[in-house]
């Protein structure tokens, strides 16, 4: 998730990298592993990129001024791939002499054989990056053609993947050209100038005429005018509309909180965690290993080691790799495992999971499993962070910069991270859920949609919460995957709304908690699909009837076409339909909704609440 401005205006002076500079100071939430910009300038294409916030960048200006332009790209980055260097920075440069200057946000698929074909024609490359491929490319088609327009959408045809694109020509001064698919543009139109952005913080000082771009479109812009071509060279339209948020507010997408648009963001962290994973022969792929395939086969054991959210992400780990690669998980806390004596060797694969990379408990105990000798594999959210950089193999989730102190979109993002790790093991390994890792990695790409459908129903829970807001008390339930879920719910209820909130394995209920059930305590209960094995649906609905039967208020999570649980749930919650082993990528949307609308409703700071830190980089 990248940041990007573009801008086209009348004269030659230093407004356009003044715009250029300050969009990217209002997307710099969307990422800070490097910033850069690339003007046309009377000279040529004039660029200046540097890793780190943007800061550096503005550093870097000030000793070195550019060139007045009337024509601007800038670029700040949320790395994916290849690490956060200068030289993975944007823009990129393809063409005769370099001529072309490009910014990309998204994740370019089939960059690595698009990559064989240019380095086979003699193409030389300064990155790692699959942005680079993207500038060659449109680089040599301006060559061929002249034109910047004709040129993205000569090569757009060939991209695959999530992408949005920028390019500007040494040869073409007074013109930006954009390109998009499942990736944010949006327009700005101004009088006598034009901006581009990943969205409308990148120019709302300017203006608050927007235009919003669908998908597979091109959008040209000069100082007069703009265009719009579909990718399939047709003419298109874009939709006008005027932006009435105020400067914070666009930087949170138009929501009230970080939060909330971090939860609505969440059909993208799924999806941007899932591109990019196969190769040309359909095999699983993780981003960086520095292991090699036998050390994997060899793996007899596997221990998780995480704190909190990313904790109940390794609790569906543990469902989901044991299921599918038959090998045997223990999930531990960090903290609890690096102090505890565990029994690791060579052949126990470590998996941490951090959305910071940083938490130093998580850290230790990756320290500690390659002290004893053990194979380590990182599920991390940040390029260049320092758990990846002390594992032996990295499994990046890409679900963009999470600003809220408490944890959304990184747990599905996480909980994606673990499937595919799975599959991965399965895979490799040749079990017997080997042949079935593809038509699984299908079922995962239909869950954004469906998280997205059930964004769209939350209505009822925020009437719910809002009602609730003076409970004292909630329970969860859940069993099978919907175990962690209900730790979950019940962590993001303690820590948004200040509330005792417990979840527990609902088959544990009669072991003890069921006695805190009196009339009226609310319980969620996460029901699990109809077709999960060992008739665990209907065990789940009798715990809904136990707890009924002695006055609880059972709040159900069910699935559409669920009819069993009705007679006893005092409020049906309801999720689309999915395979039950990825159910917790939805049953858990309704309780991160229920939590921040509690908080809100008790008029409390839902992105920075108190006694917590974002990164927790102390034992
Ligand atoms: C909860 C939350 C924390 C983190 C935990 C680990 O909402 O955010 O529990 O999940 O501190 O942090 P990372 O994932 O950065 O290692």
């Amino acid at each position: 998730m990248c940041g990007i401005v573009g801008y086209v205006g009348p004269n030659v002076d230093e407004k356009a990298l003044t715009v250029v500079m300050e969009g990217l100071a209002r997307l710099e939430y969307r990422g800070y592993d490097s910033a850069g910009v690339a003007l046309v300038t009377e000279d040529g294409i004039e660029a200046e990129k540097r890793a780190g916030k943007l800061e550096n960048l503005r550093s870097a200006l000030d000793a070195h001024p550019l060139d007045g332009s009337r024509t601007a790209i800038g670029h700040t980055r949320w790395a994916t791939h290849g690490g956060p260097t200068d030289g993975n920075a944007h823009p990129h440069r393809g063409g005769q002499d370099d001529k072309l200057a490009l910014i990309h946000n998204g994740i370019i698929e089939n960059f690595h054989s698009l990559k064989k074909g240019l380095l086979a024609a003699g193409a030389q490359f300064q990155s790692e990056t699959d942005t680079e491929v993207a500038a060659k490319l449109v680089g040599a088609e301006f060559d061929k053609t002249g034109d910047l327009t004709t040129a993205m959408l000569n090569v757009v045809q060939q991209l695959e993947g999530a992408f949005t694109l920028l390019a500007i020509h040494a040869d073409q001064p007074g013109v930006v050209v954009g390109a998009r698919r499942n990736s944010p543009l949006v327009v700005g139109l101004g009088d006598g100038e034009n901006f581009l952005g990943s969205d409308v913080a990148a120019f709302i000082g300017y203006t608050r005429q927007a235009l919003e771009l669908g998908q597979d479109q091109i959008v040209t812009i000069t100082p007069d005018g703009y265009s719009v071509m579909g990718f399939d060279g047709r003419p298109a339209e874009g939709t006008h509309y005027e932006v009435t948020w105020d400067a914070a507010a666009a930087e949170r997408g138009g929501y009230a909180t970080f939060m909330e648009k971090e939860i609505n963001d969440q059909p993208h962290a799924v999806a941007d965690t899932l591109l990019g994973r196969t190769d040309e022969s359909g095999a699983l792929v993780l981003d960086e290993v520095r292991i090699s395939e036998e050390q994997l086969r060899a793996v007899d054991k596997i221990t998780v080691v995480a704190c909190g959210t990313a904790a109940y992400a390794g609790m569906v780990a543990k469902y989901a790799i044991e299921h599918w690669a038959r090998i045997p998980v223990e999930v531990a806390l960090a903290h609890e495992f690096r102090y505890a004596d565990p029994v690791v060797d060579e052949r126990t694969l470590v998996v941490s999971i951090s959305q910071s990379g940083e938490t130093m408990d998580t850290l230790m105990a990756v320290k500690h499993a390659r002290e004893l000798g053990a194979v380590t594999v990182s599920i991390c959210n940040t390029h260049g962070s320092t758990i990846p950089r002390e594992s032996d193999a990295v499994l990046y989730t890409h679900a963009g910069p999470e600003i809220a102190v408490a944890s959304t979109k990184a747990f599905l993002a996480q909980i994606t991270a673990a499937y595919i790790l799975g599959l991965y093991l399965a895979q490799l390994r040749g079990g017997s859920y080997a042949e079935d890792a593809q038509a699984v990695m299908r079922d995962l790409a239909d869950m954004p949609a469906k998280i997205q459908d059930l964004l769209g129903r939350m209505d009822r829970v925020k009437e719910m919460a809002e009602f609730m807001a003076d409970t004292r008390s909630v329970l969860f339930l859940g069993r099978n995957v919907g175990y962690p879920v209900a730790m979950e719910g019940a962590l993001k209820l303690k820590e948004l709304a200040y509330i005792h909130a417990e979840g527990f394995a609902a088959g544990e209920l009669k072991h003890g908690p069921i006695a805190l059930i009196d009339a009226g305590q609310p319980v969620f209960v996460i029901v699990p699909s109809p077709d999960t094995p060992h008739d665990l649906h209907k065990k789940v609905v009798s715990n809904i009837q136990e707890i009924r039967a002695r006055g609880a208020r059972t709040l159900v999570i069910a699935h559409d076409g669920d009819e069993d649980v009705e007679p006893f749930a005092s409020e049906v919650i309801r999720i689309p339909a999915c395979p039950p082993m990825l159910a917790p990528l939805l049953a858990i949307v309704p309780l991160q909704v229920f939590a921040l609308q509690l908080s809100t409703a008790k008029g409390l700071d839902v992105d920075q609440p108190r006694n917590l830190a974002k990164s927790v980089t102390v034992e």
